[in-house]
């Protein structure tokens, strides 16, 4: 061993030393310090990032993503001089923008979060990029992907929030070994449990590491985004702070509905939060008009849609289902939401809606007025992900497939191709539960 190898051993073994005595265990792994300390000790121009630098490296859907992609990050402390570096796959030449460093304070817990949206990019075309502070350090790089391509897959995850959450962490880990060409992954919300607890979502943004850095992903917002530590309802704070999704153009309401294109879909995200909106003791949450203003934004996004296809994606269902136990009252149907939405998605022809909320997989086929009909848009309620189970709900006229077992927990996945969305579901093992093809 050299006096060099030497000295960098001997810093390590301090290190390590030092992380495990020190607050630093909790903050960083021991193998991010070595990194970190060898880098120092033998003078590399560029530094690996701590742990403690480099949290939850995610994309998010920018609006239109075969031009643009949103990357955001967080670090334990400041770091004012945050940047994105990228290039195009197999060239040399390295733009660089400034990210945001953003404090962000909630259940006693501060984290800085950096965010910047890359735009100009290239459709259907192959970059990487890395993030960092100042000139001297850097994460690794990571692969980032345009949409444009005509054929591309989605991972579709319905609620996954849970008291534990391995369950879920179990299948973003095997549907995205399963699914290696994956460009997009949608959370049909309900993401955490509970909206305000720090921990969930350290554990939450933990959890889709295989897939985060690489894919971007399009969130939903659910209601157990919007609970207090003492379930009470507030503005859906953390989830706001935490995914950068698309402006809609209100201030207000802004990332809690939106939409963005990802080659020849429309992908428009709703907010079907109204009970959690509307409590008028509490001034913080007080929207009343939340549908109306979502109605008015809903026809504008619609009519000036251009592509081939058009998903979309609500947390809470449009059909109305009763209690499996007795004495239950509540009627089968359509709810507020399906009674609402429904119409337009009939007017403006949308191909999917996807939903969640229930905790149960269903097919409901196409339908168009409230009733079955080959035209209208396939509707599709996308079950659970997490270990929150719920009571058993009865079969409604509408359904076609229902997952046999409401103890098991399940994914979906989409195919896109020019003429075929080709949509499945499949319990966490990968078996199989369900296919539909729409054609056009
Ligand atoms: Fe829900």
């Amino acid at each position: 061993m050299n006096k060099k190898r030497l000295i960098i051993s001997l810093l390590a073994i301090i290190t390590v030393v030092g992380a495990t005595v020190g607050s630093y265990v909790y903050r960083d792994t021991i193998y991010s310090r070595i990194a970190r300390t060898a880098a120092v000790v033998s003078g590399q121009a560029i530094k690996p990032l701590l742990d403690s630098e480099s949290r939850y490296i995610r994309q998010i859907v920018a609006q239109d993503n075969s031009t643009s992609r949103t990357i955001m990050w967080q670090s334990d402390n400041s770091e004012s001089d945050a940047i994105i570096e990228y290039r195009q796959d197999g060239t040399d030449t390295i733009q660089t923008i400034n990210a945001t460093d953003k404090a962000f304070t909630d259940d006693g817990s501060t984290t800085y979060i950096h965010e910047a949206t890359l735009t100009g990019l290239t459709p259907n075309t192959k970059y990487e990029y890395r993030v960092g502070y100042g000139t001297d350090r850097r994460s690794d790089w990571y692969r980032l992907e345009t949409a444009g391509a005509s054929v591309y897959d989605v991972l579709i995850y319905p609620d996954s929030q849970s008291g534990d959450y391995s369950q879920w962490e179990e299948i973003v880990k095997s549907s995205a070994l399963r699914n290696p060409r994956t460009a997009l992954y949608i959370s049909m919300g309900d993401l955490v449990d509970n909206g305000e607890q720090a921990y969930q979502w350290r554990t939450w943004l933990n959890s889709i590491k295989p897939l985060s850095a690489n894919v971007p992903l399009a969130t939903t917002l659910g209601n157990h985004e919007m609970y207090t530590l003492d379930w009470k309802m507030r503005e859906p704070y953390a989830y706001l702070n935490y995914f950068a999704v698309p402006p809609n153009g209100n201030e207000i309401f802004n990332r809690r509905y939106y939409s963005y294109d990802f080659g020849d879909v429309h992908y428009i995200v709703l907010d079907t939060m109204l009970y959690e909106s509307n409590h008028e003791d509490n001034h913080d949450t007080h929207h009343p008009d939340l549908y109306d203003v979502q109605v008015q934004w809903l026809h504008q996004d619609l009519t000036t849609n251009t592509k081939k296809w058009t998903v979309v994606l609500m947390h809470r269902d449009p059909f109305q289902y009763a209690f499996d136990r007795p004495g239950a009252n509540r009627a089968i149907g359509f709810d507020d939401e399906g009674v609402l939405f429904m119409p337009i998605f009939d007017e403006f022809n949308v191909d999917l809606v996807l939903s969640a909320h229930l905790h149960s997989y269903r097919n409901r086929g196409h339908v168009r007025n409230f009733d079955r009909d080959l035209s209208g848009p396939l509707y599709i309620l996308t079950g659970i992900a997490g270990d929150a189970r719920r009571p058993k709900w009865k079969e409604h006229p509408l359904d076609v497939y229902v997952a046999p077992d409401r103890d098991k927990n399940n994914y979906m996945t989409m195919t896109v191709t020019p003429n075929k969305l080709i949509v499945k579901a499949f319990l966490p093992d990968g078996t199989q539960l369900d296919e539909s093809v729409i054609e056009k």
